[in-house]
């Protein structure tokens, strides 16, 4: 069996969810009361999902991307990395954080294999990162970013979630902070999903507004090939920067057609796409091979050619799916 849909895609990258749970409430994300969260026995365990990763290892899965809620909350998670690190054919373990855990469990999750990270962080002002977070503290983000960088847990990637009249004052910040380092910044338009009160089409906005601000700025962005990651975000090297700038535009442009990933939810749910409802139960099948292979199968038929995020959806303020916190982001 190859990883492959009805559309041609091959998918060699599996997106793990490990946890709902979080230590921040993003605006964007949930509201201020958080999310329902999963009861701990409906959560997979590390060994159900170290088996799962086992089991597609073989059919192409070769990177993973341990998300949550916020993935550093649950116990343990460098011994998942560490189980996952051994799996023959996995090639690339990352993890996607909202940082503000990270400086003290650096040493561990590097001891046990991680070698980059993805860190969301929307504001470089304290205030305003408060607002968004509801309850972070910038400061301990950015010690997280600096011991990344000190300690070579690179290429460092800061995503930026880009809303109108909450961060796009800062464009101009998060592009300077390319210049001297060797970080990523990676504006994400805004996605209408569900479960958070902030309006969407008020706030979205198209990436478009961050390239005529840097040509505005007088940044001279040159593309950039093959930087390490998955392809959907197109990257730009702001000249003589020592990093990139990336666009990841699911909502004005769509790169479902380059599509190579697959998403276990925090509950055991194969996922083949994040914006259509369509899952399936994977915990039942964990220790009977062939049921697996069957489910893995239906998943694959399951896939859509793409979502329907759009500019044009303006009115759609909640989408049709669960809150990235309970996707995996
Ligand atoms: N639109 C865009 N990005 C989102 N994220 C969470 N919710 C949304 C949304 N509605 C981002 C987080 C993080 C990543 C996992 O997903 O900021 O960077
Ligand atoms: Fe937590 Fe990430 Fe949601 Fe923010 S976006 S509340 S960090 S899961």
């Amino acid at each position: 069996m190859k990883l492959q849909d009805n559309f041609g895609r091959k998918h060699d990258y599996l997106r793990i969810s490990i946890t709902d749970r979080c230590n921040l409430r993003c605006i964007y994300c949930m509201g201020e009361e958080g999310i329902k969260l999963l009861d701990h026995r409906d959560v997979l365990s590390y060994e159900e999902i170290i088996g799962f990763v086992k089991f597609l290892a073989p059919l192409g899965i070769k990177k993973l991307r341990i998300t949550g809620g916020e993935p550093l909350v649950r116990k343990g998670v460098e011994n998942l990395i560490g189980g996952l690190n051994e799996i023959s054919g996995i090639e690339d373990i990352a993890l996607t954080t909202n940082g503000e855990l990270l400086a003290p469990m650096i040493d561990k999750l590097m001891d046990n294999g991680l070698r980059r990270v993805n860190i969301s962080l929307d504001s470089l002002k304290p205030n305003t990162y408060k607002e968004i977070t509801r309850i972070g503290n910038l400061n301990k983000v950015l010690q997280g970013i600096n011991i990344a960088l000190k300690k070579g847990l690179t290429p460092l990637k800061i995503n930026v979630v880009l809303m109108a009249g909450v961060n796009d004052e800062e464009i101009y910040d998060f592009l300077k902070l390319t210049l001297d380092d060797p970080i990523h910044v990676r504006f994400i338009e805004y996605m209408p999903l569900d479960g958070h009160d902030l309006k969407w089409s008020k706030r979205y906005l198209s990436l478009q507004v961050v390239k005529e601000k840097a040509t505005a700025l007088g940044f001279k962005l040159n593309p950039v090939e093959g930087l390490i990651g998955n392809g959907t975000a197109e990257t730009w090297r702001i000249h003589g920067a020592k990093g990139t700038v990336g666009f990841i535009h699911p909502v004005s442009n769509h790169f479902c057609a380059s599509c190579t990933r697959l998403r276990l939810t925090a509950d055991g749910k194969f996922k083949p796409c994040l914006y259509w409802q369509e899952e399936l139960n994977v915990r039942d099948t964990l220790n009977d091979p062939p049921a697996l292979t069957n489910l893995i199968k239906q998943g694959l038929a399951m896939k859509h050619e793409k979502h329907l995020m759009s500019p044009g959806i303006e009115n759609q303020e909640q989408g049709y799916v669960r809150c990235m916190a309970q996707i995996g982001g």
